[in-house]
């Protein structure tokens, strides 16, 4: 049987999103929206190529929760972007409200629900949806890492002139400027990248992915990116409606792991069926710990703000 999926908010991240798990085949979708005619324009357009593509699944456009009913996972994208200049933290305030309201009438109508929060600030955002929807943590967690991960194995991929399936990396911390693309963890065919390439250009690799989603900003004028965003959505989903046990970074709520307690950070879990089933734990050095505790500091500052 097909899986019902439902995704809010349906601008740039929302629909790609929705397309990307269309292509698959395995679950029906509905796409929300609270602006009238453009789910539903977006939804039909989709469906229009469901001949195309191959693929027998329901697609949805709508304003009405209702339609949002019984689904096995609800993706959050609602919220604005941030305009050149802005951090992702600057949307706090605005975003709070949206993923405040959107969490009460997704628990309404699914109570059962896997959540995958991807609207910003990443982190914060994740743990109000998990406060408000009082959930259990392995049901409610958030995308960046996939993203931040892939931003960092394409520039490694460009800059080695391989290709970016031999390139793993490893992202953890908050979806922001204290992110920790942990460089003693990534490889090229097996091999760290600290054995093939200078550290000058480590780290200059690793201020573009820090600074990957505002280059995208300042390119767009208009918004953020969403192809990889949306196409790191669609892998998690993947992993949890075909129970694939796969080990990928996201933003989970952490209770003692990593000596962090009581914040959303991003960190490698498994996931399948049941959302996130393990927390990995890594073994860092104190360096990277404490960049990753830095990093979940600034996480906990918005969450202050929130008053959560
Ligand atoms: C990004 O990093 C939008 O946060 C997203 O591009």
């Amino acid at each position: 049987m097909r899986g019902k999926i439902s995704i809010i908010g349906a601008g740039n991240v929302g629909a790609t999103c929705a397309f990307s798990i269309a292509e698959k085949g395995y679950a029906d979708i509905v796409l929300l929206d609270i602006i009238e005619g453009l789910p539903q324009g977006k939804g039909l357009d989709m469906l229009e190529a469901t001949p195309i593509i191959d693929s027998d699944v329901e697609i949805m456009g709508t304003n009405d929760y209702k339609e949002t009913a019984n689904s096995d996972i609800v993706i959050i994208t609602s919220g604005v972007a941030r305009k050149p200049g802005m951090s992702r933290d600057d949307l706090v305030l605005t975003n709070m409200k949206i993923v405040r309201e959107v969490t009460e009438k997704v628990v309404q109508h699914s109570p059962n629900c896997i959540i995958v929060v991807v609207s910003n600030p990443l982190d914060a955002m994740t743990q109000l949806s998990l406060h408000i929807s009082k959930f259990p943590r392995n049901r409610v967690f958030g995308q960046s890492g996939i993203l931040d991960s892939a931003r960092f194995r394409t520039f490694i991929a460009q800059e080695l002139n391989v290709s970016v399936k031999n390139v793993s990396t490893c992202v953890l911390g908050g979806h922001g400027d204290t992110m920790v693309p942990v460089t003693r963890l990534c490889t090229v065919g097996g091999v760290p990248i600290t054995e093939l390439l200078p550290e000058e250009e480590i780290n200059s690799l690793v201020e573009r992915t820090v600074k990957g989603g505002g280059e995208i900003v300042n390119l767009l004028k208009t918004g953020s990116a969403f192809y990889a965003p949306a196409t790191a959505t669609a892998q998690m989903v993947n992993a949890i409606i075909l129970d694939k046990k796969e080990i990928l970074p996201c933003a989970a709520y952490l209770e003692g792991e990593y000596g962090i307690n009581g914040v959303v950070v991003g960190v490698p879990v498994k996931l399948g069926k049941n959302g996130i089933e393990q927390i990995i734990e890594l073994k860092l050095t104190p360096e990277e710990g404490a960049a990753l505790k830095k990093s979940a500091n600034a996480v906990r500052e918005l969450i202050d703000i929130m008053n959560l």
